[in-house]
């Protein structure tokens, strides 16, 4: 479907977000020929930059970020072209001039406001559009995560932002959404009758979420150090993913319908009691070590950290689904930084066997699971008990393997390229609701009053291990392993 024409605004502009990933994106699409020819992209930060000068600051980085193989010159140069730069203190309303100078004064335009900022600029941003008249009715906003840093940050964001844009208007976004295999696991539920009958406590032992990542904080000590990971992954893609693989059939691939149905399961989830806040929650963070052979320095030792930090850069879950479909199976969620491996993915464990006709005990044969990878590329593995060839009987386990980019050979889209697509549509499916962000704030509230009021300190593990024995220990109790330490 083609773009409508727009005008799309990036606050933020200059910043890391939309240097490594929105820019990237939005040229990856304009060389797909997706951007209308008029399309304007204007850039706002605080520095005073000219056009040329912002243009010198996104080459310098430009091929690192979009990768040797998608970057051509004149792509690039012709993307460039349509990028304006406007230099404006976003909480002051009396130096937007230069901002809608750079707009196309129609009102029938699409105009697209992505808020790369932090979210506690996200109210006075959208009352100063509205107030210099910016914000028509054919305008939509996109939030960036965090939004908020608790329930009550985030009903305050959705009240402020909610007064100047209608809900219609307000794409929350959460690039775990956006991936490929996210989309994958829709087709793989609802476009097969296979797995639906299998869905459910009946045949499902656990469901174990992992998403692991190599590098530590890096160059964001200053956002990390007031998020940590439950708000930095947990709140958002974490439960995001939940909800994808325990919610009921949607009525259609409609925003609504698949929004209901992610919401019920946000609610369905179990509250925290003082018992499970102590018993299924472990927090981490990271001590020195060795990651992928090179040493790296403790959390506390990085640049800029605060040497007595307790920022957790782990957190391990056990949550429970309250409804009739998932009541008694376990989810175990888990991130965090610097730990063994990149990766990203959703291991749903089925039942063992109820008696074996073989020699072998049914106890020996290992139980079937379905794999969704999201990272580091994307597949579906489908683990099963098979014969040996050869004289006898023997069974042992064998993997069906499905790797996406050797079946479909079609060039990638990052979560980011589709995302602002469906932004510029208009498609609402892939964003959060307001009701939402609310219910999934209201579940790990409790997991932040904790551990302020026990000032309860992370424990330490290894850079380059699996996150602290704990959690090991969590997923043990009931007798399990997680996936990678079987
Ligand atoms: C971001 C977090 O939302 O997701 C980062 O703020 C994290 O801390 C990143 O590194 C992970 O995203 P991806 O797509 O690289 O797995």
């Amino acid at each position: 479907m083609a773009l409508n024409d727009f005008d799309l605004v990036l606050f933020g502009g200059g910043g890391d977000l939309s240097m490594r990933k929105l820019i990237p994106a939005l040229y990856a699409r304009d060389r797909a020929g997706d951007l209308p020819p008029a399309a304007k992209i204007v850039c706002v930060g605080r520095h005073p930059w000219s056009d040329a000068e912002f243009v010198d600051a996104l080459n310098a980085n430009a091929r690192l970020h979009i990768g040797d193989k998608a970057f051509s010159q004149a792509a690039w140069d012709k993307f460039c072209a349509r990028i304006r730069y406007v230099s404006l203190d976003a909480t002051d309303a009396t130096t937007y001039q230069p901002l809608i100078d750079a707009l196309r004064n129609d009102a029938k335009l699409t105009r697209v406001f992505y808020l790369a900022v932090s979210p506690t600029l996200f109210a006075q941003i959208c009352h100063n559009l509205a107030e210099r008249g910016l914000a028509t009715d054919n305008s939509r906003v996109v939030l960036e995560k965090p939004l908020g840093r608790d329930l009550e940050s985030a009903k305050q964001i959705n009240q402020e932002v909610g007064r100047v844009f209608k809900e219609s208007q307000i794409f929350r976004i959460d690039h775990y959404l956006g991936k490929e295999a996210v989309q994958n696991l829709l087709a793989l539920r609802f476009g097969n009758v296979l797995f639906e009958p299998l869905w459910r406590r009946e045949w499902i032992s656990d469901v174990q979420i992992t998403i692991a990542e190599e590098i530590g904080v890096g160059n964001r000590m200053g956002y990390y150090e007031t998020s940590g990971a439950l708000r930095d992954m947990m709140q958002n893609h974490l439960l995001q993913l939940l909800c994808i693989t325990a919610m009921e059939p949607p009525l259609s691939v409609g925003a609504d319908a698949v929004r209901d149905e992610k919401l019920k399961v946000l609610r369905s989830l179990k509250p925290f009691t003082p018992t499970t806040l102590s018993r299924n929650v472990v927090r981490g963070q990271y001590r020195s070590g060795h990651v992928e052979g090179k040493p790296v320095p403790a959390y506390r030792q990085e640049e800029g950290a605060d040497p007595d930090s307790n920022t957790e850069t782990f957190v391990a879950v056990k949550a429970e689904i309250d409804t009739w479909r998932w009541a008694g199976v376990p989810f175990y969620l888990r991130t965090g930084k610097r730990m063994a491996d990149q990766l990203a993915e959703i291991v749903v464990r089925f039942k063992s066997l109820p008696h074996s006709i073989f020699a072998q005990s049914a106890s020996s044969f290992l139980p079937n699971c379905l794999v969704i990878r999201l990272q580091p590329d994307d597949g579906l593995q489908l683990n099963l008990m098979a014969k040996t060839p050869g004289d006898g009987m023997r069974l042992k386990p064998v993997e069906l393997e499905l790797d996406f980019s050797e079946t479909f050979k079609t060039p990638r889209m990052d979560a980011y390229e589709r995302l602002l697509l469906d932004v510029l549509r208009g498609h609402l499916t892939l964003f959060m609701r307001s009701d939402e962000l609310e219910a999934a704030w209201e579940w790990v509230e409790p997991v932040l009053r904790y551990w302020e009021q026990e000032g309860n300190e992370p424990i330490p593990y290894t850079s380059g291990s699996w996150g602290p024995a704990a959690a090991s220990a969590l997923i043990g109790r009931d007798g399990l392993q997680w996936r990678e330490e079987v």
